[in-house]
């Protein structure tokens, strides 16, 4: 195994003061962000989107890698360059999502299951030949009152998870490991807690039994949030302490990074939680990053509109988010700095 490329890039895609744009979403997901704003879902549509992220200017000082999709990997730029060459322009490395999303889990009440190991081994060769250097598969875990998660869903989803994890070590691309806590439910805080750190018992005790090595991966975990519809909000600092104490209960110091999804949380709301944990006292065995999708695309996705005349605005929106998030992993995520953009 080729540890210490393995190592090396798991370190460089937490460099401090950046952290991960996942522009991974499947045609069916980027049609859902787009629909609302009446752009239609076609191929040239999704390339100038992604391109409007990709060539964003400096944005190579926020952001250290970018989830790709399939088809993403494989396009090109208005300047005839392949995208991921002009990721690599701004210091920035290509990655891409491999799992082929969700089914519902046979013997459950439709617990759903990440599929695409099949084949998966060689198709990390591919994406590798074209210039991926990680990869991320995406487990879902449902709370449903007391029925979900079963440990049939928690144990085939870690199972899943570690497999892949192992085949891309194997193919020298580190393994972003995702298993996400869905915010959906009017669980509360502590329910959403509970789930955590069984999930991440389970899954770490999967990436051992793979023999998995730790220290070249990324966990990217949900944060620990009351449900949706929960009618017990918590604070900003509930959240961050809930967090981090379930994450220290649970994820070995071996593993080089935490990269948070955003989960449907607000933009400001998911940059709040990460700054609030960085500020927590005492350091954490782990640097704690991002690795948003919506809550860096929100903003230049609505800048933008599917109008190729509103690049620019779009690219600030994107450049501003990016800043705030990059703010947070010191704690110094401020109201003047969102405000500073407006
Ligand atoms: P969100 O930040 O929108 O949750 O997406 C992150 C992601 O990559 C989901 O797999």
């Amino acid at each position: 195994m080729a540890t210490k490329t393995l190592e090396g890039t798991a370190h460089a895609l937490v460099a401090s003061g950046r952290g991960i744009l996942a522009a991974d979403e499947s045609h069916a997901t980027i049609g859902r962000r787009f629909e609302p704003l009446g752009i239609s879902n076609t191929e040239e549509n999704r390339r100038r989107y992604r391109q409007m992220l990709l060539t964003t200017k400096g944005i190579g000082e926020f952001i250290s890698g970018v989830i790709l999709f399939d088809e993403t990997i494989r396009q090109t730029a208005d300047d005839g360059r392949p995208f991921v060459e002009a990721l690599r322009d701004q210091g920035i490395i290509p990655g891409i999502k491999v799992d082929r999303g969700t089914k519902p889990l046979a013997g459950t009440s439709a617990e759903p299951v990440t599929e695409g190991l099949d084949g998966l081994g060689e198709r990390l060769a591919e994406y590798k030949q074209l210039g991926a250097r990680f990869a991320k598969w995406r487990a879902v875990i449902a709370i449903d009152d007391d029925r979900a998660p079963t440990r049939l869903a928690l144990e085939t989803n870690a199972s899943a998870l570690a497999r892949y994890a192992a085949l891309c070590q194997e193919a020298e691309l580190v393994p972003i490991v995702e298993p996400e806590v869905l915010l959906d439910g009017a669980h509360s805080i502590e329910r959403c807690f509970e789930v955590t750190e069984t999930t991440l018992h389970t899954v770490f005790d999967a990436l051992w039994a793979n023999k998995v090595l730790l220290e070249g991966m990324l966990l990217k975990p949900s944060m620990v949030l009351p449900g949706a519809a929960s009618p017990r909000p918590a604070s900003v600092e509930a959240v961050a302490e809930a967090t981090v104490r379930c994450l220290r209960r649970t994820v070995p110091a071996a593993v080089p990074g935490i990269v948070f999804l955003s989960g449907g949380q607000s933009d400001e709301l998911a940059t709040a939680h990460l700054n609030a944990m960085n500020r927590l006292p005492g350091p954490a065995p782990w640097p704690l990053s991002f690795s948003f999708a919506r809550a860096l695309q929100a903003a230049p996705l609505t800048a933008w509109r599917g109008d190729q005349t509103r690049v620019d605005d779009a690219q600030r929106a994107f450049l501003h988010r990016a800043r705030c998030n990059s703010a947070a992993r010191a704690g110094a995520y401020s109201a003047e700095l969102e405000r500073s953009a407006r």
